[in-house]
């Protein structure tokens, strides 16, 4: 008896667990294409959507290099040193305070 209860409640939480179906929205924000724009392709995008970005204010050259580093010491972002520079005129240029 005890094993036919046991089988039973198996069998009804085996039912229940259909597989998760999870669907994000299609990616629609693509970085503007600028001297740069690969460095921010190959290092931005792989935790979020070129949206974080395009959402902010025209931010500084200081602002934006605070944002990097902040990518960097906070969040773990793997960027190579030698494009910091790189990716903060691009960023400026493109999205902050000397964008057109
Ligand atoms: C290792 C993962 C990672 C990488 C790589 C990364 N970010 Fe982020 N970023 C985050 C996280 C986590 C947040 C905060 C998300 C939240 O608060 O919802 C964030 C937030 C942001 C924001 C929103 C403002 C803020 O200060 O929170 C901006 C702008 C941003 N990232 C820009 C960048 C840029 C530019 C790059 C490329 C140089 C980059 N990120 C690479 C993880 C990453």
């Amino acid at each position: 008896m005890k094993t036919q209860l046991l089988l039973a409640a198996a069998l009804a939480l085996h039912a229940s667990a259909a597989p998760l179906k999870i669907e994000l929205p299609p990616e629609t924000v693509v970085f503007k294409t600028a001297p740069g724009a690969d460095s921010a392709l190959g290092n931005c995008l792989i935790c979020h959507s070129a949206e974080y970005v395009t959402t902010q204010p025209p931010l500084s050259p200081v602002a934006w290099k605070a944002i990097i580093e902040k990518m960097q010491k906070k969040y773990g972002a793997p960027l190579p040193a030698g494009q910091v520079d790189a990716l903060v005129e691009y960023l400026v240029k493109s999205y902050g305070a000397a964008a057109k």
